[in-house]
């Protein structure tokens, strides 16, 4: 079987370090705007089998290209087209919060499952929707948990006295699979959204904060307004450390700092979206689904 993994310049890195753990070549997706903004697509040779690396952050600019690099790979001759979207966008609008609202996650999960024959993605959000399956209908679609790969890095970070702490109890699926394996106390808080950026975080004992240091544990840092609110009662509550850790950093600089400045370091993510915070690799977990899977 003949795999080649084709990719977008903005995952260049993340991308080559993939298909060099495959062993697998990798192609360049040549892209340029037309005077009129629309998008001129150019990709390599097509193999039977081509992996598509295109993590979906900031996607609207994205899923255009993306959709049409799709459509070149298989008039290229390739019968089986996966996409690597380490970063799954629009899951968190799962439903119309009120009357008029479009759900976003629908409608992406349809376009991908129109153009490829399967999805490989990392802690997708899904609250409402019980799997990635039901997002992309119809295509094999791979969930990567980044808990072990988490794990690892967090080994040399934390002392036996570490307190983990997700802000949610959505969280908890993250915090728990990331704190077993080091035999590490854990403890879910609740939040309510207020707005884009602003939350309120309740502890549900604040005590246990006290004398040790605390480690953030989310799925996603987007403006940071939540790991913000969790370290500003942490603190209150006699934390002595404050770090935290996400599968999918969002933020931008501006907002990375406010974390610093807010007393949260280190802050690191996995590199599914690339970032001065991820600095934990994905890629071998990665490979290890797509071997799974006999993609290569
Ligand atoms: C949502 O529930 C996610 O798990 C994250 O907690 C959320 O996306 C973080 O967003 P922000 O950094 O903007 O508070």
């Amino acid at each position: 079987m003949s795999t080649t993994l084709h990719y977008f310049m903005a995952n260049r890195a993340e991308a080559q370090r993939l298909a060099s753990g495959l062993g697998i070549a990798s192609l360049p997706i040549e892209t340029r705007p037309f005077p009129d903004g629309e998008s001129f697509v150019r990709v390599g040779k097509s193999t039977s089998t081509a992996l598509l690396y295109c993590s979906l952050d900031r996607p609207d600019a994205k899923m255009v290209p993306l959709l049409l690099a799709a459509s070149a790979l298989r008039d290229g001759g390739a019968n089986r087209i996966v996409l690597i979207a380490p970063y799954l966008c629009y899951m968190r609008q799962d439903r119309a919060f009120s009357a008029g609202e479009a759900v976003s996650q629908r409608v992406i999960g349809k376009l991908i499952a129109a153009s490829f024959d399967g999805l490989i993605t990392v802690d997708p959000h899904l609250h409402r929707t019980p799997s990635l399956q039901a997002v992309a209908p119809g295509i094999v679609a791979i969930t990567v948990s980044a808990a072990a790969t988490i794990a690892r890095t967090l080994a040399t970070m934390t002392t036996p006295d570490t307190l983990l702490v997700g802000p949610d109890e959505e969280s908890r699926q993250w915090v728990d699979a990331i704190a077993a394996p080091l035999g590490l106390d854990v403890m879910i808080c609740t939040k309510t959204r207020r707005g884009d950026r602003t939350v309120e975080i309740a502890l549900p004992d604040k005590s246990r904060a006290s004398g040790r240091p605390v480690m953030l544990v989310d799925d996603i840092i987007s403006s940071g307004g939540t790991l913000n609110a969790c370290a500003r009662l942490l603190r209150a509550g006699g934390a002595t450390r404050i770090s935290a850790v996400a599968t999918h950093c969002l933020a931008n600089g501006k907002d990375l700092d406010s974390l610093f400045e807010n007393g949260i370091d280190p802050v690191r993510a996995t590199d599914t979206i690339p970032g001065p915070a991820a600095d934990i690799s994905i890629a071998p977990a990665l490979a290890e689904a797509i071997c799974a899977h006999n993609f290569v």
